[in-house]
């Protein structure tokens, strides 16, 4: 029986050593808001923070996670979708069909941890991971609302919503 801190909580489970983290989290351990898609890092749809540093799950074996890790997937992110990027997305209307957004949410999350303002350059050096919907300049003004606490106006925004007039 293994175990790893995934959200705060210890988790055990059973799996091989050579194991990707991303199976562990949806198989295992039932987190599936975690995606795959590529397989091969490329993506970043299985984005999810080792230690507060946003890590490509589906490269990650089982056993290179240090026993004491603390594994952060999209459900730990807040209990209730109230972190200010979750909030900004809605607000925004980021998402299309969604499958690339928690790992999109977890590699902006990380950003702004490590950089709270970030730039326009910043966010497209910090955020590469893909979405086949094309969502990436909601994405930038998502993350720029959440790091001007929720304002799009000092975010410097006047975004179109469908039936709700600009923001
Ligand atoms: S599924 Fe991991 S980067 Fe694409
Ligand atoms: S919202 Fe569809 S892949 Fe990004």
């Amino acid at each position: 029986m293994a175990k790893l801190n995934v959200n705060g909580k210890w988790r055990e489970f059973e799996a091989e050593p050579d194991t990707p983290l991303l199976w562990v989290l949806r198989e295992q351990l039932g987190l599936t808001g975690t995606k795959y898609g590529c397989g091969v890092a490329q993506c970043g749809a299985c984005t999810v923070h080792i230690d507060g540093v946003p890590e490509r799950s589906c490269v990650v074996p089982l056993s290179s996670v240090k026993p004491d890790a603390k594994i952060v997937t999209i459900e730990g992110l807040s209990a209730d979708g109230s972190h200010p990027l979750q909030k900004a997305f809605v607000a925004l209307d980021v998402p299309q069909c969604g499958y690339c957004q928690s790992g999109m949410l977890m590699a902006a999350a990380a950003l702004l941890q490590s950089n709270p303002k970030p730039t326009d350059a910043d966010i497209d050096a910090g955020i590469t991971n893909l979405c086949r919907c094309g969502t990436y300049n909601r994405v930038r003004a998502a993350i720029k609302v959440a790091a001007q606490g929720g304002d799009a106006k000092r975010a410097g925004l006047a975004i179109e919503h469908a039936g709700r007039g600009k923001s």
